[in-house]
Order: structure tokens, then C-alpha cells, then sequence
């Protein structure tokens, strides 16, 4: 069994990209391995969010995790800043993080050309604040996507350098996990590539909509003109929308609909309905749970709970070892 870390940012709603591409890896890796998910409130500071907007935020997302079937009692499913030796090892790790290899990092280059009038020592101390997020908890794998992979090996790095510094082999290298499978890439009802919430409303299935409205973004979603004749390719938005159905309907259905595409005679006005149908089915009892969770604080809270609770125990023992290699001596 695997100790596995992901950390969550807690911005806006999760939308089906997330939840195939994320989320349910989740679900699976928590069947197996020892895992530690947390909403990374403590990073989403670099951005200044307002005390009312940082909690709602988190709120959401932690609903919307245990809509989807994050189970508390199956994995550690808990908030940054409820485990404060998290903290603590980040100012410790900082002393041996070097300035240069910070500001080298793409992620504060970035950061650096997007919010030019926020660039926040935060920002520059991100790696190391995430390095802290794996090593606290000993972290073997760390499912995460390629955007994420300078991270992983700066976390490599400040774990050799600890270890290096203090003749030690406390911390063990972490690796990347795609989750097991192929990755999949969720795309977006605009053709404009995979779903992201920064392509806009239009492209996005998010889990909150109202059944009308859902329906109507996706008979709205952009195909071809029709089709020409049979053995045609099909358009990039068509493609897309068949990569949706793929996820959300039953094979046969998907089966149906490949063949009249092919034939030339796919009514995209029937494809769209049938997706559309499959698409509320899927949505639906997870909207009903984030709901409930939404409204019901208490379940929330006990989620909350236990997942500091088991945090809070693997991070304090570490924080503990680390105190004694780097030579904090009690005099009391
Ligand atoms: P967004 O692109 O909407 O801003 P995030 O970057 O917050 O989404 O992604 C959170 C998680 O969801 C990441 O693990 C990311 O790889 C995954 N994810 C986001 N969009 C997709 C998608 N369209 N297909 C597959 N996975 C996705
Ligand atoms: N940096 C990650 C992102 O932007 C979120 C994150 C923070 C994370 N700490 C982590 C991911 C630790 C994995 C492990 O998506």
C-alpha cells in the first residue's frame, strides 16, 4: 500500500473535466492505498482572497468531494490550514530553498507575467510550500498532471537536500501518478480543447446547473454543419461530443450513434438529446449530494473532522522527527 498526497485548489466548481480527469482517481485510489486529500486553502493566499470567498471555497469544494464519493473513512480528506505542523515544516524547509532555483521555477514565471501588481514572496516559496504538502506525510505517489511536474522535482530536490544536509535518508523521493490508466482529457462543448473553467460558461458542465439550462448549453455546443455523406471524419466538436458520451452514456448508445455517423445519417438534433439525457443522469444524484452536503453542516463537519484528525497524526510525527535531525534540543 502506497502513501499517496493531492492537493485540491479551492477555486470555483468542479465541472466534468474535473471530475473524470481528478476526481476519480481519487475514488479508486482510495479503494487501495493510504491517501491524503487536502484543499489547498493555505496556497490560495498568493491570490488575496476575501475571508468570505476563501471560505465559501472551500466549503464548496469539500461538499463537492464527498458528493462524488470521497469516503472520510476511506482516505484522509481534510483543509491545509487545519493541520498546522504543515506550517511549521514549510518555514523549516524554506531555509534550504535557494532563491534562484524559485525564481527559475515556470509556474512563478507565470505567475510573475499574469499578476503583475501581486507578485508575493508566497508566490516564489509556492514549491516549497508543496514540497512541504508531500513530505509531511511521506508521500510515495502524487497523482498529478503535467503542469505539476516541475513541482515534483523541486520536491525531489529539497528532499535530497535535506537529507543531504543532515546526513540523513529521512525523506524518500515522491513520484508522479497518472492514476493507474490512460489520462483522460475531458473536452469542452466549444471546441476550444479540453474543458477548463477559464474557456467560459458555454464550455462547461458543471455539477450545479439546473436541468434546463444543462440541456440547453448542450444542444448549443458546437458540431459541423451536418453530415455530407457516409465514411466522413468527423469535426472537432463532434469528435468532442462523442468523447463525452463516451464517458457519460452506455456503450450501445455510443455504439448507435458511431454508426449513423458513419452511414451519414446522424441527426445531430437526436445525438445531442440523447447526450443531453445522459449528461443529466449522470449530473443529477451528484448535484442532489452536493446539495446535501451543502446544506447539511454537520456532515460536513464530521468529514472535516476526521480527516484532521488523520493528518494531523502522520504530519505531527513528522514534523517531530524533523525537529530532532535538524537539532531542536528541549532544555525542559
Ligand atoms: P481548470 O482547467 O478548469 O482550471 P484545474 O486546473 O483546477 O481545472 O484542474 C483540477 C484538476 O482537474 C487537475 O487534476 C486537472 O488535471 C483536472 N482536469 C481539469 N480539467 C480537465 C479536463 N478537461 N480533462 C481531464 N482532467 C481535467
Ligand atoms: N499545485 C497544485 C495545483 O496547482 C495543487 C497542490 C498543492 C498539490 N499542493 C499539492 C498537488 C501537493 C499535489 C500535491 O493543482
Amino acid at each position: 500500500m502506497a502513501r499517496v498526497v493531492s492537493g485540491i485548489r479551492p477555486t470555483g466548481k468542479l465541472h466534468l473535466g474535473n471530475y473524470f480527469g481528478a476526481v476519480k482517481n481519487f475514488l479508486n485510489m482510495q479503494e487501495e492505498h493510504e491517501c491524503f486529500f487536502f484543499i489547498a486553502d493555505i496556497h490560495s493566499l498568493t491570490t488575496h482572497p476575501t475571508p468570505a470567498d476563501l471560505h465559501n471555497n472551500v466549503h464548496q469544494v469539500l461538499a463537492e468531494h464527498l458528493a462524488m464519493g470521497v469516503d472520510p473513512e476511506k482516505c484522509a480528506l481534510f483543509v491545509q490550514s487545519d493541520v498546522p505542523a504543515i506550517s511549521e515544516l514549510y518555514t523549516y524547509m524554506n531555509m534550504n530553498a535557494y532563491i534562484g532555483e524559485l525564481e527559475r521555477s515556470t509556474s512563478f514565471k507565470d505567475k510573475i507575467r499574469s499578476q503583475k501588481n501581486n507578485i508575493n514572496a508566497g508566490l516564489l516559496t509556492y514549491p516549497v510550500l508543496m514540497a512541504v504538502d508531500i513530505l509531511v506525510h511521506h508521500a510515495d505517489m502524487v497523482p498529478v498532471g503535467k503542469d505539476q511536474q516541475q513541482h515534483l522535482e523541486m520536491t525531489r530536490t529539497f528532499a535530497n537536500r535535506f537529507n543531504h544536509m543532515y546526513a540523513t535518508d529521512y525523506f524518500a523521493e515522491p513520484q508522479a501518478f497518472s492514476g493507474g490508466g490512460d489520462l483522460v482529457k475531458v473536452p469542452g462543448l466549444t471546441a476550444q480543447g479540453k474543458m477548463s473553467k477559464s474557456s467560459g460558461d458555454a464550455d462547461t458542465i458543471t455539477f450545479d446547473e439546473e436541468e434546463k439550462g444543462l440541456r440547453k448549453k448542450i444542444m448549443r455546443a458546437v458540431t459541423d454543419n451536418g453530415p455530407t455523406g457516409p465514411g466522413q471524419p468527423k469535426s472537432e466538436g463532434l469528435q468532442n461530443l462523442f468523447d463525452i458520451m463516451t464517458l457519460v452514456s452506455d456503450t450501445s448508445t455510443v455504439a448507435h450513434f458511431e454508426v449513423e455517423q458513419q452511414n451519414g445519417t446522424i441527426r445531430y438534433g437526436d445525438f445531442k438529446k440523447q447526450l443531453a439525457d445522459d449528461v443529466v443522469k449522470f449530473v443529477s444524484p451528484i448535484k442532489e449530494r452536493i446539495g446535501y452536503y451543502k446544506q447539511n453542516t454537520s456532515a460536513l463537519a464530521k468529514a472535516a473532522k476526521i480527516g484532521q484528525e488523520k493528518a494531523n497524526d502522520s504530519a505531527q510525527k513528522t514534523l517531530k522527527e524533523v525537529r530532532e535531525i535538524i537539532g531542536f534540543k528541549k532544555f525542559y
